[in-house]
């Protein structure tokens, strides 16, 4: 039935085994006994290093007793901590070391327990402050519109992690920490160098407490305690699975996921699940869609199309825009806009591609939006709105033999075709200029494109004009670099905005 069945795996972990069985991790360093100090630390992440320390070999002991030899501790105010030894009665405190987590970290990444120097330990008597030297000037701006962003990322360990953590936000509808992990994602992904330690990170911008303690976790240690959790928490896993099918979107994923369900055959048998349209084809072509496409895959339905247009309009427009756009080498989809002179005629152009798509027996789903923009409606000041443009998402057949190079499917699969998703949205031609800004994005270039244009210059920016509020008028643009002049930016070319 399915054109193909393969569901991606999900990470799962079984907690209780985690938590109930004893460790029996080899010991290595049998002289060194460590205790960590649960204060400052909390709870889970205490569990969290306990473990790391073990499974590296060090003796972590879970009770404070005159048997351990470091105590490590994340509390760095050392009256509080030193009172707090002090009344555990220990006769060895005295000869034990009361150490900072820097010691700590240094020991898991050596993966020995390092020589203590003094700079790791917690004195009784508190330093003097040291005068610690201005941070210099930010040099990163806090817009994505004014950075420049490749597809190249120098800082994929931690961008993976902080989407996580997006994503998650995202699923439990929580914009604001959402947006924050995004902003700071967009920001690391500007950098031409990779970001090895927190102080080389302080004068960015955007990243928030949260975020730089994540970071630091996963700069000393690999691993952010917070980010594992979320990847094998249940729900999460859930969500994200199902929210993967063409047509389920959060709210869908969270109905289903709250009635028990768990796994795709689940939603499939379960009598009581209407599938809107789009989700059925979502599951019947789970297997291809949920597949990169590729820049070759992308070429073929480009001549597709434009073969399409040009027996409808000789004189028609055809632009890709989206991810490939901007030089990505995959995407989940293939974005285009197309639009004729004719004022009018670009309303009939798109129910026109998709009769002839049909006739060639390669419209396999489509989702036709018909145009409800007028001028008059305009500016718009809801911030995220969707455009008004007339627009169709589909499912296309795609022959191999269209493709240089032959199709990114799945080894051993030699189907000879595979289904594409492909969006395509017709502007009136003299709104083609926003359209195009807006439909190459990011997402998160054009989100900072508009806060931009509204903290800074008081105007508004969508995908269907710029409106001076200062002088209340729209301001005219044909190209895109008309309206970053009007905005009073540096042009940014497409392969730079994928922030
Ligand atoms: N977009 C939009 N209105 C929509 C759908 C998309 O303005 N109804 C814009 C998005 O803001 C985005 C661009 O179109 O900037 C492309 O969207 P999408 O295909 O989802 O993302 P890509 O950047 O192309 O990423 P991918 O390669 O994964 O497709
Ligand atoms: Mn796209
Ligand atoms: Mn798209």
């Amino acid at each position: 039935m399915f054109s193909s069945p393969i569901i991606p795996p999900v990470r799962k972990r079984s907690k209780a085994a985690e938590a109930c069985v004893p460790r029996h991790e080899e010991v290595k360093f049998e002289d060194v006994r460590l205790y960590l100090v649960e204060r400052k630390m909390g709870r889970s992440r205490r569990s969290f290093l306990t473990q790391l320390a073990r499974s590296k070999g060090f003796v972590v002991e879970d009770v404070l007793s005159d048997v351990v030899t470091h105590v490590v501790s994340e509390d760095l105010h050392a009256p509080s901590l030193w009172k707090w030894l002090k009344e555990c009665e220990l006769k060895n405190l005295p000869s034990m070391h009361v150490l900072h987590i820097s010691w700590f970290t240094d020991s898991m990444r050596e993966g020995r327990p390092v020589a203590v120097e003094s700079r790791h330990l917690i004195k009784e008597t508190l330093p003097e402050a040291s005068a610690t030297p201005p941070p210099p000037k930010a040099t990163v701006s806090q817009y994505a519109c004014q950075r420049r962003t490749t597809t190249e990322n120098n800082n994929k360990t931690l961008t993976d992690a902080f989407e996580v953590l997006a994503d998650s936000y995202e699923l439990n509808e929580m914009e604001g920490p959402c947006l924050a992990f995004r902003r700071a994602v967009s920001v690391l992904k500007s950098l031409p160098w990779a970001v090895k330690s927190l102080e080389t990170a302080q004068d960015l911008p955007c990243l928030g407490e949260h975020s730089k303690a994540v970071m630091k976790e996963i700069l000393q240690y690999g691993h952010s305690f917070e980010v594992e959790k979320t990847l094998s928490d249940e729900r999460y896993q859930t969500l994200k699975l199902f929210t993967s099918v063409f047509g389920v979107g959060p709210k869908t994923a969270d109905k289903w996921y709250r009635r028990g369900l768990r796994s795709f055959s689940e939603v499939l048998t379960d009598s009581s699940i209407q599938l809107n349209r789009m989700q059925q084809s979502g599951f019947l072509h789970y297997g291809d869609i949920s597949r990169a496409v590729s820049k070759a895959e992308a070429r073929a339905l480009r001549s597709i199309i434009d073969e399409a247009v040009h027996v409808i309009t000789p004189d028609a427009v055809l632009a890709l825009t989206g991810g490939f756009r901007r030089g990505k080498e995959f995407g989940h989809d293939v974005d285009f806009i197309v639009t004729t002179p004719e004022p009018g005629e670009e309303e009939t152009l798109l129910p026109k591609i998709m009769n002839r798509l049909t006739k060639q027996g390669i419209l396999l789903f489509s989702d036709y939006q018909t145009s409800t923009f007028e001028m008059s409606k305009l500016p718009c000041h809801r911030f995220e709105a969707m455009d008004h443009f007339a627009k169709c998402f589909l499912i296309l057949r795609l022959e191999a033999s269209k493709v240089e190079g032959g199709l990114h499917l799945a080894e051993g699969d030699s189907r000879g075709w595979r289904a594409v998703r492909v969006d395509l949205v017709s502007p009136p031609m003299e709104r083609y200029a926003f359209a195009l800004l807006g439909w190459t994005g990011s997402r998160q270039f054009e989100r900072d494109l508009r806060r931009f244009a509204r903290m800074e210059r008081r105007m508004l920016l969508d995908n269907h004009a710029l409106y001076d509020k200062t002088k209340k008028e729209f301001l005219a643009a044909t190209t895109e670099k008309d309206i970053f002049a009007h905005l009073g930016l540096e042009y940014i070319e497409p392969w730079q905005r994928n922030a």
